[in-house]
């Protein structure tokens, strides 16, 4: 049987950091709540005229290298964003033009927080099936974009940038197993109120910006996060013992350390970026992958559980041997 493995990854954050200390003096929060309630102290953001397409191509790049590969290797593109530069060209096509890639299977996803592990679970079935030899896979966000900078509740929580990966076919996992799942009974919960056949015209003005119901969100977040972290490994026969990594979405620092709870995981055992990158949507999770793959970290052969959870809502995991 043919798996697949992950054999490069890199990222890109935007240039400007702002600091909680600057969102201070744009709405009425505090460094101190801002800390002890998410755990982000700054996030990078996105100039005005930068898009997400132009942040996964940097990524990308970092990621081939990384893997030895070039774009005449790359036979299929998929990025998990909610935020593309256009409604169409797909955002996957202008990568791979911009990037030399030959005509290939391009496109994208749309899972809000959970975009990357839709992304990468896709990726994973197209190389098994024999359909795909060398995939690149982006989680990207100009999330930023979509905040209401008034509204204090949402603005202080996200940032932007892009992670990449590639995936080949290997003998040996690679892909243990993925798990996906999705129950659009909580939609509003967690939503932007504008889409292409709804309200356009108010797109990234005042009068739209992300709702988000988060004491709510929290809740499901961890429930449903624990729950199926707990029944990815034992659908793989793993123990929580077996697990070398959690590199997990970056949505709150108490979500993550919840489920480091759940899986009786010291925190040194977690990637933690929060704290420099807030959320990042369907970046965070490749962004903490590559943060720890090069700060030495997580090593080759080690046991990893992805994780995330998003507007949908939509979650999923991603066991992997790396
Ligand atoms: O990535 C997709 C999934 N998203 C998530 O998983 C997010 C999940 N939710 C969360 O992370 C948390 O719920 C938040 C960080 C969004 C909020 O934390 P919380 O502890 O649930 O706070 P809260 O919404 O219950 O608000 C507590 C208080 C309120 O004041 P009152 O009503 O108690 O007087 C808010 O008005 O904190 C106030 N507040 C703020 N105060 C200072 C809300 N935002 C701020 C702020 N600065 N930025």
């Amino acid at each position: 049987m043919t798996y697949s493995r992950i054999v490069g990854t890199g990222r890109y954050l935007p240039e400007r950091i702002m600091t909680n200390k600057d969102l201070e003096k744009i709405v009425d929060t505090s460094d101190e709540w801002i800390r002890t309630r998410t755990g982000v102290e700054r996030r990078h953001v996105c100039a005005e005229d930068q898009t997400t397409s132009e942040m996964c191509i940097e990524a990308a790049k970092v990621a081939m290298a990384d893997a030895g590969v070039g774009p005449e290797d790359i036979d299929m593109v998929i990025t998990g964003t909610t935020t593309p530069d256009l409604i169409f060209p797909n955002i996957s096509t202008i990568i791979q033009h911009k990037l030399g890639i030959p005509a290939c299977t391009a496109f994208s996803l749309e899972a809000a927080c959970t975009g990357f592990i839709y992304a990468l679970s896709t990726a994973d079935k197209f190389i098994k099936a024999g359909e795909a030899k060398c995939a690149l896979v982006l989680g990207a966000e100009c999330i930023t974009k979509l905040v209401n900078w008034k509204d204090r509740n949402t603005c202080v929580l996200f940032g932007d940038g892009a992670g990449a990966v590639i995936i080949k076919p290997s003998e040996e996992p690679g892909i243990i197993s993925c798990h996906l799942g999705a129950d659009g009974q909580h939609k509003d919960l967690l939503y932007y109120p504008v889409g292409v056949s709804k309200d356009l015209a108010s797109a990234g003005t005042d009068a739209a910006g992300i709702m988000m119901t988060g004491s709510e969100v929290f809740k499901v977040a961890v429930r449903t996060l624990g729950s199926i972290a707990s029944k990815t490994l034992e659908d793989a026969g793993v123990t929580k013992e077996d697990l070398d990594w959690l590199v997990p979405h970056q949505a709150n620092i108490r979500i993550i350390q919840s489920m480091a709870k759940r899986l009786d995981m010291p925190m040194e055992k977690v990637i933690v970026t929060v704290q420099d990158h807030g959320n990042t949507s369907a970046a965070s999770v490749p962004l903490a992958l590559d943060v720890g793959i090069r700060d030495g970290r997580i090593k080759k052969g080690q046991l990893i559980l992805m994780e995330a959870f998003g507007g949908g809502f939509t979650w999923g995991t991603v066991l992997v041997r790396l």
